[in-house]
Formats: structure tokens, C-alpha cells, sequence
């Protein structure tokens, strides 16, 4: 059975560390194309874990959780810098492979490109969450070092810089895309993971002695993040209309044109792409700047955490509909659209052949993303997506050996340097699985206390 071959890869995929599983590796591919996949990564982790929290296996995931912990802020600095105690890094592994030497994280120092891991410490915090909820542990939450732990992510996350909004301003390939993709700034990924993760926060420190001021706080920052995101990263026919009709140069406060677009900015493919039943946020905004491509996996979260509106989030899902050749195609589903080729690629990728059009980030199709296509699938009533998706899916996934990504237009190839038995690519599969079979499990990711927060109606810009 599929999900038996699934489980094989999970369980072949687990490290241990001084005799306790402590993560999975991103691969278990026995001739694999990346090196470096035997380490288990923080973000490949979070399905693993789903799965493990959901088989009642939380033990791994408590471990996890506290070696991650424990490896926060031990990132090389650099002369004349102070160590960022919340950061977490991409990936680690056993030193030397020895399971009585310590453990070796990754911030970015050993990583391709030395991108830096924004998303780490999110996962960690939103897993956190999701640990204690399940396992219902939440003395864990007494744990002064835990509780040090959350402060120091949150005084990372929350510091002050140069900022004009309440999104968070991040280098590229800080998240899910590690790679040169132009996807610096204010990345839609990056601010669903923001959000959920001070959301985790505020539930987790509700309770915990002297957190009343650092719950207020993030009350006020919750709240404008998200009304932020569903007003400035927002588009559908209405909202394009408006944009194709702006006026420019306006300065001052009464400008509506806040950012300086130019209509003339808008992609060729925009035309006609959207119906009046359909609408995504946005890739990335900034000064005169909207990314105009769909990255799946920010418009998925976003629906998963509630940062999109009900209506919001039907009007996605409906886009998929639309565009499902292009959206899911052979092999849910496409990590974003439309790729970028030509001058565009040269300039945005740094002519990164692995990132050529239609492969790997670059509008390939990555198997990982079926779970959250699924979760938000059954978040908006739309069963019958995630079906279609799933049987997509299980069509040809254990005959191509589990690849972690595929490339093409419609996803019909296996992707050219992908590896085989990519550890999330199988967790995604039993954890969509597990949500087709009981939509109650959905709790893990879904809004819980967020509700209380404001009215949910979205403030003008
Ligand atoms: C690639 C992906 C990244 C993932 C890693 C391990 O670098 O871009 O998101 O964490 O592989 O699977």
C-alpha cells in the first residue's frame, strides 16, 4: 500500500541522537543528487512531526523541539556583531556521525549561497504550538529555559530596524525557497509564517507569569500584520482594476497609491488570468514593487492560519480551479507561477541553471505542497480539490521513487537533479491522508483563540 511505502521512508528517515530519536533526514536516497540531505531540516522536520503528533509518537518531537532549542544563537558572528540568541538554524546534524558528539546546526554558514534561515525559529514556535496542543504537555511551558527561548525568538522577530510596516523585511531566499528567486523583501511565505507565529506565541505565554505586557503587545501586532496582508497583498479583478487604473507621484498622506506601482508594472499573463470568482495574495510588495507571481505554499498558509479572510480563502481555492493545469497540473502542486525566463531569470536567479524555467523554485512542482493544498482544501469546504489532488498524487509518486520536486509546465517530469525518497514528499502524503480521513486533525493548524482578535474586518490602508 502507498502509505505503508510512505511510513518506510519516515521511519528509515529518523536520527537518533544518544539513543533517542531526535529529527528525520530530508532524504533517505541511498544515491543522492544533494549531499547534504542526510541533515535533518528544521522546515522537512515540521510534516515529520505532524505525523508523529498525530500517531501519538510526541516524544520524538519533544526532543526535537529542545535539541533545536538548544542550538539556538551558536551561529558564527562576525567581528563587530552581536549573537541574535533567537535565531535558529536551517538544518543539523550528528557531528561526525557520531551519536556521542554534540550536535552541528547550519545558520547559513555551510549553506549554499549562505542563505540565512528566517523560517527556522518560526517553525520551531508554530511546532511548539502544535507539541503542546496535542500532547496536551504543557507543562513544558513551565520550563524556564523554554520560556527564555520564546523571549528571545520574539525579541528577534519583533526588534526594531528599518520598518514601514508590520510585515517582516527579510533577505532572498530566507524560507522554503533557499535560493536567489527575488524573493527578499516582504515575502507572502514569510509573513503567514510571521503571523502563525505570534499567534503560537500568544497562546502558548497566555498564562505564563509577566507575560501581560508581551501579550498586549502582540495583540497590537497581530492585528496589524493582519490587516496589512489582507489589504495590501490582495488581488482579484476588482482590486487588479484599481491597480491597472492608479495614479503615480503622489506625495503625502492622502496618497492611495501608497507604494508608487506603476500600472505599466503589470505581467502581460495578468490579463484575463483572474475571473470575479477568484483572487490570491500577492508574492511580495514593496516601493513600487508588487510580485504579481502566486507562490503556493504563503497563499496555503495563509489560509491554514486564517491570515485571509473566509472569503478570501474560497476565492483562492477557486482559483485553483481555474487554473488547475496550471496550479496543480500533473503533480500537486506548483511551488510558483508563472516561472520566470529569459532577462528575468538572469536577473532574479543570478542565471542559477538549477532555478532554470519551470524547474525546482522556479515554477516546479513539489509533492510537499500537497498537504497544505489539502488542509486549506478542507478549510474552505472544497473536498472535492483535495481529492483530485491526492489522487494525482498517488498515481505515480511510489513509481518515481518519492521525488522532491518535479519540473515542466505541468509538472510531468521528474525534476532533473531532484532526489529520490525525499522525507517530506512521503510525510506530506499520510499527513493529507490523515486530514481526508478525520478534518478534526485540522485543529492543529487552525485559529483557535485568534478569533478574539479585533473583528476581523480589514482596516483601509
Ligand atoms: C532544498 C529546499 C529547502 C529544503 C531542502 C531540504 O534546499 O529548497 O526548502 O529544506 O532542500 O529538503
Amino acid at each position: 500500500m502507498l502509505i505503508d511505502s510512505a511510513y518506510d521512508i519516515l521511519n528509515r528517515s529518523i536520527i537518533e541522537y544518544r539513543g533517542e530519536p531526535v529529527g528525520t533526514a530530508a532524504a533517505v536516497d541511498p544515491n543522492p543528487e544533494a549531499t547534504h540531505y542526510h541533515e535533518c531540516f528544521i522546515r522537512d522536520f515540521v510534516p515529520s512531526a505532524i505525523v508523529f503528533l498525530l500517531d501519538g509518537r510526541t516524544d520524538i518531537v519533544r526532543n526535537f523541539l529542545t535539541a533545536v532549542m538548544k542550538l539556538r544563537g551558536l551561529q558564527p558572528v562576525a567581528e563587530g556583531h552581536q549573537r541574535s540568541m533567537g535565531l535558529m538554524p536551517a538544518s543539523f546534524r550528528v557531528g561526525n556521525g557520531k551519536d556521542d558528539t554534540p550536535l552541528v546546526g547550519d545558520f547559513g554558514e555551510r549553506a549554499i549561497g549562505r542563505v540565512i534561515p528566517v523560517d527556522s525559529a518560526m517553525w520551531w514556535l508554530l511546532l511548539l504550538r502544535a507539541y503542546v496542543i496535542t500532547s496536551k504537555d504543557w507543562g513544558i511551558m513551565a520550563d524556564l529555559e523554554i520560556q527564555q527561548c520564546v523571549r528571545q525568538v520574539l525579541d528577534l522577530y519583533l526588534r526594531e530596524s528599518f520598518e514601514s510596516a508590520p510585515t517582516l523585511l527579510v533577505p532572498d531566499g530566507s524560507f522554503m525557497i533557499d535560493r536567489r528567486m527575488g524573493v527578499h523583501g516582504y515575502p507572502l511565505e514569510i509573513q503567514a509564517l510571521f503571523y502563525g507565529t505570534l499567534l503560537s506565541a500568544r497562546e502558548l505565554i497566555t498564562g505564563v507569569v509577566g507575560s501581560e505586557n508581551a501579550l498586549g503587545e502582540l495583540d497590537i501586532r497581530i492585528r496589524a500584520l493582519r490587516d496589512h496582508v489582507r489589504v495590501r497583498y490582495w488581488v482579484d479583478r476588482d482590486r487588479l482594476n484599481e491597480i491597472h487604473r492608479f495614479k503615480s507621484e503622489e506625495f503625502g498622506l492622502e496618497a492611495t497609491n501608497v507604494l508608487n506601482v506603476y500600472p505599466e508594472s503589470i505581467p502581460d499573463w495578468m490579463d484575463g488570468w483572474l475571473d470575479s470568482h477568484c483572487g490570491y495574495l500577492v508574492g511580495n510588495q514593496g516601493p513600487g514593487k508588487v510580485d504579481f507571481r502566486f507562490f503556493a505554499q504563503g497563499n496555503l498558509l495563509s489560509i491554514l492560519f486564517g491570515l485571509a479572510t473566509d472569503e478570501e480563502s474560497g476565492k483562492i481555492m477557486s482559483l485553483y480551479e481555474l487554473h488547475w493545469d496550471e496550479l496543480i497540473g500533473e503533480m500537486p502542486a506548483k511551488i510558483a507561477y508563472p516561472a520566470v525566463s529569459g532577462r528575468e531569470w538572469m536577473c532574479l536567479t543570478g542565471s542559477d541553471p538549477k532555478n532554470a524555467a519551470w524547474s525546482y523554485h522556479n515554477g516546479g512542482n513539489w509533492p510537499v505542497l500537497l498537504w497544505p493544498f489539502v488542509g486549506a482544501a478542507l478549510t474552505t469546504g472544497r473536498r472535492d480539490l483535495a481529492q483530485r489532488a491526492m489522487d494525482l498524487m498517488a498515481e505515480r509518486i511510489e513509481q518515481d521513487n518519492w521525488p522532491e520536486y518535479y519540473d515542466g509546465r505541468k509538472g510531468s517530469l521528474v525534476g532533473r537533479r531532484s532526489n529520490s525518497f525525499q522525507t517530506w514528499t512521503a510525510t506530506a502524503y499520510i499527513i493529507a491522508h490523515k486530514l481526508m480521513a478525520d478534518p478534526d486533525t485540522l485543529r492543529l493548524f487552525d485559529t483557535l483563540t485568534f478569533s478574539t482578535i479585533g473583528d476581523g474586518s480589514p482596516r483601509e490602508p
